[in-house]
């Protein structure tokens, strides 16, 4: 494999990936669930409150009822948010049931988004099934996208917590960078030349302000000072942006079986995603390969063939690409665990952060 020496470090604080593998995931599943659990019921209230036709396209969507609105067991949401909230909440000496208020505002938020995303994506799959504007039409996703977010501060609101207009404001600033983040992606995909500074600070706003947020949010509600909030809101910073360097991995290599989309979409919609761009800056002769190929199929049907796919796929490797993805989630792991260790975390719930964490970057598995 060619090895991109032009690309930056993946990570100047880590010389050595750690090693994900070490942490059982089963606590972090364990967590995930509980969390689940905890929030559904509020979850699930907040949803049936809606206009009809809105709260049984949110229940397609949340995987709690089917197309044809009959109770579906399928596939929901990791509530990877929700579980940040309340694991933040109980490491600063909070408990995970008076932080539910802010675990489902994160929740509503980041549904608002899925939906908006797969309609300006033009996503037909998600968590294993049809989208919901696949199946509903994108006006009728985009205004459910429009009510889970109007429900959110409604949702935070409800403890009467008296951290409340902080959090309104905290959650605010932060779905304003998430569109933001969002406007940032499109416009990647019309552009030329995107470099990693740019596809960095995209993914930062798009996706690591949100888990930042949601920390930062469990934290206040738990009763921490300045200083571990900001300790906590670090953690999930670093810990969004190797998620969502993971999740551009499993965007080209992830197994469908798994992550519940279409093998390569990110490749075959000419995503400019981490590993893409890493590639393409990469200033490697597969890097210049690849940009001469990645431009948009020339049908404009997105159709190709799996083999077209597979050499964008092995170009983007042979680039350092990939190697360079994962090495950069590695290094954000590790520096979002650094900062998890500076908030002074109660042991119990640093344990199950610490393997939340682990969980969130190895999620083909
Ligand atoms: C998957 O989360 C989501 C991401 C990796 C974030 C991608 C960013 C967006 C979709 C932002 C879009 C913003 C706007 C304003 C449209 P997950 O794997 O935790 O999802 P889950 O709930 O299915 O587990
Ligand atoms: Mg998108």
């Amino acid at each position: 494999m060619t090895t991109a020496h032009r690309l930056p470090d993946a990570d100047p604080a880590s010389e050595t990936p750690p090693t994900p593998r070490e942490t059982a995931p089963s606590a972090a599943r364990e967590a995930l669930e509980a969390c689940r659990r905890l929030i559904d019921p509020a979850l699930r209230d907040r949803v049936a409150g809606l206009p009809a036709p809105l709260a049984g396209v949110a229940s397609y969507h949340f995987g709690w009822t089917d197309a044809a609105g009959r109770p579906d067991g399928g596939p929901t949401g990791k509530a990877l948010r929700p579980a940040l909230v309340t694991g933040c909440a109980e490491a600063v000496g909070g408990s995970a049931r008076d932080a539910v208020a802010p675990a489902v505002a994160v929740e509503l938020v980041h549904n608002f988004s899925l939906l908006h995303d797969d309609i300006l994506d033009g996503d037909t799959t998600r968590r294993h099934r049809a989208t919901a504007w696949a199946v509903f039409g994108s006006p009728t996703a985009l205004l459910t996208g429009d009510a889970l977010l109007a429900l959110a501060p409604r949702a935070l609101a409800e403890d009467d917590s008296p951290h409340l207009a902080t959090g309104i404001r905290w959650l605010a600033r932060s779905t304003e960078l998430l569109v933001e983040g969002e406007r940032a992606d499109i416009s990647f995909e019309e552009r030329d030349r995107v470099t990693l500074a740019e596809c960095l600070a995209m993914a930062e706003r798009k996706t690591a302000e949100l888990l930042a947020c949601s920390c930062a949010l469990g934290a206040l509600w738990g009763g921490a000072g300045p200083e571990r909030i900001a300790s906590l809101r670090a953690f999930g910073r670093h810990l969004g942006t190797a998620f969502q360097l993971t999740d551009d991995l499993l965007g080209i290599w992830g197994d469908p079986a798994v992550t519940g989309k279409p093998a390569r979409a990110d490749l075959a919609c000419r995503k400019k995603s981490l590993p893409v761009v890493a590639a393409l800056e990469s200033g490697t002769p597969a890097g210049r390969r690849l940009a001469r190929r990645y431009t948009p199929p020339p049908d404009g049907t997105g159709e190709e063939t799996p083999g077209e796919l597979a050499l964008l796929a092995r170009l983007v490797e042979e680039a350092g690409g990939r190697e360079w993805a994962e090495r950069r989630a590695a290094g954000e792991l590790e520096r979002a665990l650094a900062a998890l260790e500076a908030a002074e975390p109660a042991p119990e719930a640093a344990r199950r952060l610490s393997a939340l964490a682990r969980l969130a970057c190895r999620r083909d598995r």
